[in-house]
C-alpha cells in the first residue's frame, strides 16, 4: 500500500455546530507514527489541525487519543502496524472518550486536574528528610509495591472508555485511583489516611464495574484496575468498613453456616430494611422468573456434607494470617506482586554477579 487515509476528528466551536471527520491522503512511510502523520498532514496539507503533544517518546502523556476507536498514545503507534492490525487503509483519530473537546483533538483537561487534586497526587513525607541530606530512601521490596503504579504518565487513556465514568461523572476514575494508590502505598508517604478518605468518599471506589477496560488500554502497564483492588485491600487492612468488606463478611458467614450464599437476605444484611425495600421490585421480577426460593427468607436450607465445607473454612481461617486476601478475583494482583518481587530479586542478583565479575 503506497497511501493511506488519515481521518481526523475536526471541531472548532467558533464556527462548527457539530464535529465532523476530515480525510487526508498521506504516503505510507516505514516507522511513521500517528503523531508524525498528524504533523505531516498539518505541515503539508492543512495547518489548521490542532492536537497536543510534547515528548514524542511515550513519556509525557500529552498525545493520548482514540485511534481506530481505542485510546492510546499517538507517538507510540506506528501507521504500518495499525494498517496491518485493522486490515484497513484508513486510520481514524478522535479525542479520547469521556471528555469535552475544545478544538479538534484538544480536549478540556480541567475535569482531570480537578479530580486529581482530590487525592493530592504528590509526595507528603511522613518523616523529616534523612539527616545525611540525601533523598528519602526505601527498600526494593517496598518499591516493588508501587513500581507499576509509579509508571503512570497521566495520559488519561484509561479514563477514555471507563464504563463507570461514562455512567457517573463523579467517579474519580482509574487514573486518579491509580495515582492515589501510588502514594498511599509508598512507605515514605504520610498521607495514607487522607488519600483513602478521598477515594472512599461517597462510595467512590465501589463504582468501578470491573470491566478491566482501563488496564487493557493503559500504554504503560500501570494496571489501573488492579490498583483499585489494591486500594480496596488497603482500606480493609486499615480498618475501613467498606461495602465490599461488609459484602465479603456476609458471604463468609453464609458459607460457614449453610455452605452456600443466601442472595435473598443479602440486601437486608448489607443495607438494612431500607435497602431490602429498595430492591423489592427486582426481587419480585426474580420471583416471577422462578429465581426466588421462598425458604431463603427464613434462613434457607443447608447443603449436604456441610461439615466438609466447614473443615475447608476452618483450614482457610488458620491460614488467614498468611493470606490476607479474601476475594478470588484479586489472586491475579497477588500473582503480579509476587512476579514483580521475583523479577526484582533476579535483577539484583544478576547485577551483584556482574559487579562481582568486574
Ligand atoms: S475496570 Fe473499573 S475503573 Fe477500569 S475501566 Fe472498568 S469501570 Fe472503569
Ligand atoms: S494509568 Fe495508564 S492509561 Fe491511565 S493515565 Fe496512567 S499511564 Fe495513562
Ligand atoms: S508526545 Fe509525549 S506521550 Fe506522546
Amino acid at each position: 500500500m503506497e497511501f493511506f487515509t488519515l481521518r481526523v476528528f475536526r471541531y472548532d466551536p467558533t464556527k462548527d455546530t457539530e464535529p465532523y471527520h476530515q480525510d487526508y491522503k498521506l504516503p505510507v512511510e516505514k516507522g511513521m507514527t500517528v503523531l508524525a502523520a498528524l504533523f505531516k498532514a498539518k505541515e503539508e496539507l492543512d495547518p489548521t489541525i490542532s492536537f497536543r503533544y510534547n515528548c514524542r517518546a511515550a513519556i509525557c502523556g500529552s498525545c493520548a487519543m482514540r485511534i481506530n476507536g481505542h485510546a492510546t498514545l499517538a507517538c507510540k503507534e506506528q501507521i504500518t502496524h495499525l494498517l496491518e492490525k485493522y486490515e484497513t487503509d484508513t486510520i481514524t483519530v478522535d479525542p479520547i472518550g469521556n471528555v469535552k473537546p475544545l478544538k479538534d483533538l484538544i480536549y478540556d483537561m480541567d475535569w482531570l486536574v480537578d479530580k486529581l487534586k482530590k487525592v493530592k497526587p504528590w509526595f507528603i513525607p511522613k518523616a523529616p528528610p534523612p539527616p545525611d541530606g540525601k533523598e528519602y530512601r526505601q527498600s526494593p521490596e517496598d518499591h516493588a509495591k508501587i513500581d507499576y503504579a509509579s509508571d503512570c504518565i497521566l495520559c488519561a487513556s484509561c479514563m477514555s472508555d471507563c464504563n463507570a465514568l461514562k455512567a457517573n461523572e463523579d467517579f474519580l476514575g482509574p487514573m486518579v485511583h491509580s495515582k492515589a494508590y501510588r502514594f498511599a502505598a509508598d512507605t515514605r508517604d504520610g498521607a495514607k489516611k487522607e488519600r483513602l478518605d478521598a477515594v472512599l468518599e461517597d462510595l467512590n471506589l465501589e463504582w468501578c464495574v470491573r470491566c478491566w477496560e482501563c488496564t487493557t488500554r493503559c500504554p504503560k502497564e500501570v494496571q489501573p484496575y488492579e490498583n483499585i483492588i489494591r486500594l480496596r485491600i488497603m482500606a480493609d487492612q486499615e480498618g475501613y468498613k467498606t461495602p465490599g468488606a461488609i459484602h465479603a463478611e456476609i458471604f463468609e458467614e453464609d458459607i460457614k453456616e449453610r455452605g452456600l450464599l443466601n442472595e435473598m437476605l443479602l440486601p437486608l444484611k448489607q443495607e438494612g430494611l431500607f435497602g431490602m425495600i429498595k430492591r423489592a421490585p427486582f426481587g419480585i421480577r426474580m420471583f416471577f422468573k422462578g429465581k426466588v426460593n421462598i425458604a431463603d427468607f427464613f434462613g434457607g436450607h443447608k447443603i449436604k456434607r456441610l461439615e466438609e465445607v466447614q473443615t475447608i473454612y476452618e483450614k482457610a481461617k488458620e491460614k488467614e494470617k498468611e493470606v490476607t486476601i479474601k476475594i478470588p478475583q484479586i489472586l491475579g494482583v497477588v500473582y503480579e506482586d509476587k512476579r514483580k518481587s521475583k523479577l526484582l530479586k533476579e535483577q539484583r542478583e544478576n547485577a551483584q554477579k556482574e559487579g562481582g565479575n568486574q
